[in-house]
C-alpha cells in the first residue's frame, strides 16, 4: 500500500502555490489566488482567475487571496484552492483513489494554531500522510546545501509577504526569525513613492512590474531610466513620468533594512562557530524576492557576509520539499508520524 501511495510537496505562498509530484516534478506553479462570487461560490482559481481580476464588476465577484503571510487566512477557500490544485496534479483517477503522502514547508513563526490549520486544510483537500518543514530548512535543501553537514549555513527565504532567516546544521535549525517584509512590501513602498512624489495612483500589478523590472535597491545596479503611465491622484488625468532608478533606491533601502536587522539578530543567536562557517561560505537568498535587482549587493554590505542568489530561487521550497519526502522510506514516514 506504501508503495503505492504517491510522494507530492506543496508550497502554499502567499503570492503562488507550486506543486510537484514525484518522478514528474513540477506540475502545478499558479498564483494562490482565488475568485469568488458573491454567494460564496467559486468562480475561478489559479491564474484563470487572476485574469479575469479588474475585468469583471466588483459587487458581483472578490478576488481572495487565502494564504496571508504564509499562513492560511481564509480556511473554506484554502481548502477549495488546494484540493482543485491537487486533482489538477494527480489526473489519473486511480491514484487520485489512494491519498498520497504530502510534505508542506512552513514559516518559521507559525503558531502550534497555524501548523494545524495547514495540515486540517492539506487532509480536507484529499491529503494522506502530511509532514510539515521550516521553510528555510526545505529552501536550503532545495538549494542544494549539504543540510547534513556540522557546519552553520544561512539560508534566507524572500517571499512575497515574509522573509524567513535561519541557520541551518545537522539536518536542523540553529537559529531563526521571520520577518514581515516580502515583495508586496516593496511594492506598496513603490505605489506611496509614487502617490507622495507625484501624486499618481499605481495599481499592484503596475507597482510589481515597477519593482522587478525597472528598479533597484542599490546604486549603480539599474541606470536606465523608465516611463510610468498612471492617473493623477484627484483620479482625472492620465499622466506620465520618466524615473530615474536611483531616486526609488532610499524609499526601497528603507524597506529592505529589516531584513539586516533579522540577520543580525539570528547571528547573534548562533554560536561563534557557526557564525565563522557563514564568513566563509556566505549567505543564500532564495524565494522570488531574491530576485530584486541589487537586494544581493545590499544584504552582503549591510551584513559584512558574501550573498549568493540560488538558481531558481522561487522553486526552492517546494523542490526542497520534494527532495527530502522522496529521501524517506515508509518505515521513516512511520517514525515521523509516530513523533
Ligand atoms: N524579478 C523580480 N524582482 C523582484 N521581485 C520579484 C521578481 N520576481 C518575483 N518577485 C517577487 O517575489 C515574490 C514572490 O516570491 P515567492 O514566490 O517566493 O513568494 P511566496 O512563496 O508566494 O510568498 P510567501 O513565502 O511570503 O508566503 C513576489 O512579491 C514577486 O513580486
Ligand atoms: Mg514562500
Amino acid at each position: 500500500m506504501g508503495t503505492l501511495r504517491q510522494n507530492i510537496a506543496v508550497d502554499l505562498g502567499s503570492s503562488g502555490i507550486r506543486i510537484c509530484v514525484e518522478k514528474k516534478g513540477l506540475v502545478i506553479d499558479e498564483p494562490s489566488v482565488v475568485a469568488v462570487k458573491r454567494s460564496g461560490e467559486v468562480n475561478a482559481i489559479g491564474s484563470m482567475a487572476r485574469n479575469i481580476e479588474g475585468k469583471t464588476d466588483e459587487d458581483d465577484i472578490t478576488m481572495v487571496r487565502p494564504v496571508k503571510k504564509g499562513t492560511i487566512s481564509d480556511y473554506t477557500v484554502a481548502v477549495n484552492m488546494i484540493g482543485y490544485f491537487l486533482d489538477e496534479a494527480i489526473k489519473n483517477p486511480v491514484r487520485r483513489l489512494i491519498k498520497p503522502d504530502v510534505i508542506t514547508a512552513v514559516h518559521c513563526d507559525t503558531t502550534n494554531v497555524g501548523r494545524r490549520a495547514t495540515e486540517r486544510a492539506l487532509r480536507e483537500a484529499g491529503a494522506g500522510r502530511i509532514f510539515l518543514i521550516e521553510a528555510p530548512l526545505a529552501a536550503a535543501i532545495g538549494s542544494n546545501l549539504d543540510v547534513s553537514a556540522p557546519n552553520g549555513k544561512l539560508v534566507v527565504c524572500l517571499g512575497a509577504e515574509i522573509t524567513d532567516i535561519a541557520v541551518v546544521s545537522y539536518d536542523d535549525i540553529v537559529s531563526a526569525t521571520s520577518v514581515n517584509v516580502g515583495g508586496r512590501t516593496f511594492d506598496e513602498a513603490v505605489k506611496t513613492y509614487f502617490r507622495r512624489e507625484y501624486k499618481m495612483v499605481l495599481g499592484d500589478r503596475t507597482a510589481e512590474k515597477i519593482k522587478n523590472e525597472f528598479v533597484c535597491v542599490y546604486r549603480d545596479v539599474r541606470v536606465q531610466p523608465f516611463d510610468v503611465s498612471a492617473f493623477e491622484l484627484s483620479g482625472r488625468l492620465p499622466t506620465d513620468r520618466q524615473i530615474q532608478p536611483e531616486d526609488m533606491i532610499k524609499p526601497l533601502s528603507d524597506v529592505a533594512m529589516p531584513i539586516i536587522e533579522g540577520i543580525s539578530k539570528v547571528l547573534e543567536n548562533t554560536p561563534p562557530e557557526l557564525v565563522s562557517d557563514i564568513h566563509q561560505r556566505g549567505i543564500m537568498l532564495t524565494g522570488g524576492l531574491s530576485k530584486l535587482a541589487g537586494l544581493d549587493i545590499f544584504i552582503s554590505k549591510g551584513t559584512g557576509i558574501d550573498t549568493v542568489i540560488a538558481e531558481k530561487p522561487e522553486y526552492c521550497v517546494v523542490n526542497g520539499c520534494m527532495k527530502l519526502l522522496n529521501s524517506w522510506s515508509n518505515e521513516r514516514k512511520n517514525e515521523i508520524m509516530n513523533n
